[in-house]
């Protein structure tokens, strides 16, 4: 058996001791540079040092980098499919090449790992139009003593990497590993690209010496190396199992899931599907929160994906019958027991992670029994519609598609994301209307921009300065409400261009340093320059995430919000800066008495 901890390690100190450096990880969200959500490849952040730039270690790098593919949320669940995985992963910029490199890769397979080099396998690029047929490298390897018929030349589709999808990224053919994982050849041409499943893909060493263009390649400055094995792949590999959930990177995982759920992974095939998700999607959502640039479950771009896997995480656990807030001991798994050599941040985080995970699982499961109800009731609805009709018509085609405003009220007002409808709908051999909910969706931003541009109307005698006052009055109300005392809240106020007041209940004058201190934190919070955040919820699920109401409005049955990160979260009309680096400096000039048990500020903002 070797471990992940292992098998990491080994990794680093092999290449290390080949002179390269390692650069370590960087964070698994994407940097806005090749437009992708998620650091999908281990060579995706050196992009630019693969491209030319000077890499401040060196031309012989080596990491394992963390990476996240959601395209096929809905595969996993089977033994193969994860969200999350590790790519072990070595460099030469424009450093060593194709003789090197072959020798190394099978160095540490053979000595390394102790592969027979007699079964290993490799295939290499046959060639095209625009790339030469790889027989350098073919050469190298049979050099090293790999049978010529252990050499397969394959097609593009194959042998070529390069991130789909963009252009000007690096690109190259590859030379991929492969190992038998038993000895019987389905055929007299069982090979690697053979669909028997014999043949395992360990890993590939890709010569990246071409820059895609719009249409075609042109050839590099530098001959560059990117090699990618995968570490959970390997790991199960090298420890003879199929299922990658029986590794140590998910085993103590899927053990804690057993206990609370007593029943056996491998005995009880729904609840296998289930512990499996639950746990992969958990691992992926650890890792999303704990991550440097940590993102939280939202509506919109990558946390969305967090929301998504989150929700499918909690839907699961009533399949395992196990309570949802289980999943806060399997995210302590894997950062207690799995995780926190390699990613020590995240046991820094632990606390942080588990609050947020906690706070999503109450969120959805506020609304998971009255949305499956909702559900149920589409689903029923369609049933009795279809036997009705059958009896009067006997050629009826049954109605199986879920409509779009339906799963759209589920999404609004349930938080089902769409995927998760579908999902449930699969199951009954239904599907969902996904053009009808696209059409709902955007019928529903419409009326919302409608709305903040009626609420902008109402201040347009208001200028701009006003705005930021408005959103001033935000920032000094929850300052107070941290410095002093939660139940403040705002009484009353009034804002001009020159200055914004602000009342609120509190029974006794402010002392200079108390005033000093509020004054402060707005300024710090200006200072953060935090996106204030629009949102129009139902008036329930407002109250359940804490925002609090001015004065003792009556409220309708949905309504606007506006959050400042976590600091500052209302109820209110608008409108607001977008951002509070807007505001300038905040000063506070008199605190004074507005009654009985109400203060009053009076500010100023100083623009430059
Ligand atoms: N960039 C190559 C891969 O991701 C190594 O497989």
């Amino acid at each position: 058996m070797i471990t992940s901890k292992e098998l990491r390690k080994k990794w680093i100190d092999f290449y290390v001791s080949k002179g390269h450096t390692d650069i370590g990880a960087v964070s698994l969200i994407g940097d806005g540079t090749t437009g992708v959500m998620f650091n999908v490849a281990g060579m995706q952040p050196l992009m630019p040092y693969l491209l030319g730039k000077k890499h401040p270690a060196g031309t012989r790098l080596c990491n394992v980098q963390g990476c996240v593919r959601t395209v096929d949320i809905e595969s996993v669940g089977d033994s193969s499919h994860f969200t999350f995985f590790e790519m072990m992963g070595n460099w030469s910029l424009g450093d060593y090449f194709k003789k090197e490199k072959t020798a190394w890769t099978f160095e540490l397979l053979t000595q390394g790992f102790g592969l027979d080099k007699d079964k290993l396998c490799s295939t290499v690029f046959e060639g095209n139009e625009s790339v030469p047929r790889d027989e350098e490298t073919a050469g190298f390897l049979k050099e090293l003593g790999i049978a010529e018929n252990h050499i397969f030349y394959l097609p593009k589709q194959d042998n070529w990497w390069e991130l789909e999808g963009t252009v000007g990224t690096p690109c190259g053919p590859d030379n991929e590993w492969f190992y038998p994982r038993h000895d019987k050849p389905c055929g007299p041409d069982c090979g690697p690209s053979c669909g028997c499943g014999r043949y395992v893909e360990i890993g590939n060493d890709v010569y990246m010496q071409y820059r895609k263009l719009k249409d075609g390649y042109e050839l590099l400055e530098n001959k560059n190396v990117d090699t990618g094995f995968g570490l959970d792949r390997m790991l199960l590999f090298l420890n003879g199992l199929t299922d990658g959930y029986k590794t140590d990177l998910f085993w103590g995982a899927i053990e804690y899931l057993q206990k609370v759920s007593g029943k056996v992974y491998d005995e009880d095939a729904t609840a296998q599907k289930a512990m499996r998700i639950i746990a992969d999607h958990t691992r992926t959502g650890v890792m999303l929160m704990g991550d440097v640039n940590g993102i939280l479950p939202s509506n919109t771009g990558a946390g969305y994906i967090l929301r998504r896997l989150l929700r499918r995480a909690i839907r699961y656990c009533r399949t395992l019958g196990v309570d949802s807030k289980e999943i806060l001991g399997v995210a302590s798994v894997f950062i207690d027991e799995v995780y926190n050599d390699a990613y020590p941040l995240l046991v820094e985080k632990k606390a942080y992670i588990l609050d947020e995970l906690l706070k999503e699982i109450e969120r959805f499961e506020a609304t998971l029994v009255q949305g499956m109800k909702e559900f149920d009731k589409c689903v029923n609805g369609l049933e009795r519609k279809n036997a009705f009709m059958a009896q009067s018509n006997p050629d009826y085609v049954k109605e199986t598609v879920i409509g779009g405003k339906q799963a759209f009220r589920l999404y609004d007002t349930y938080g089902f994301p769409v995927e998760l409808t579908e999902e449930l709908a699969a199951e009954k051999g239904y599907t969902v209307d996904i053009e009808g909910f696209n059409a709902a969706f955007k019928e529903h931003q419409e009326i919302s921009k409608a709305n903040v541009a009626a609420a902008k109307g109402g201040l347009e005698s208001h200028s701009e300065t006003a705005i930021y006052y408005h959103t001033a009055t935000h920032l000094l109300n929850a300052a107070l409400k941290t410095l002093l005392d939660r139940n403040i809240n705002q009484k009353g106020s009034n804002i001009n261009d020159e200055r914004m007041r602000f009342d609120f209940n509190f029974p006794r004058a402010l002392t200079a340093e108390e005033i000093q201190a509020v004054e402060d934190l707005v300024n710090e919070k200006i200072k953060e320059d935090i996106p204030v955040v629009f949102c129009e919820m139902p008036l329930e699920q407002a109250k359940r995430e804490n925002f609090t109401g001015v004065f003792d409005s009556k409220y309708g049955d949905v309504v606007k919000t506006y959050s400042i990160g976590e600091f500052s979260k209302e109820m209110c009309g608008g409108p607001h800066a977008e951002h509070t680096g807007l505001l300038g400096k905040f000063k506070i000039q008199k605190e004074q008495s507005s009654g009985a048990g109400v203060r009053r500020i009076k500010a100023v903002l100083i623009r430059e």
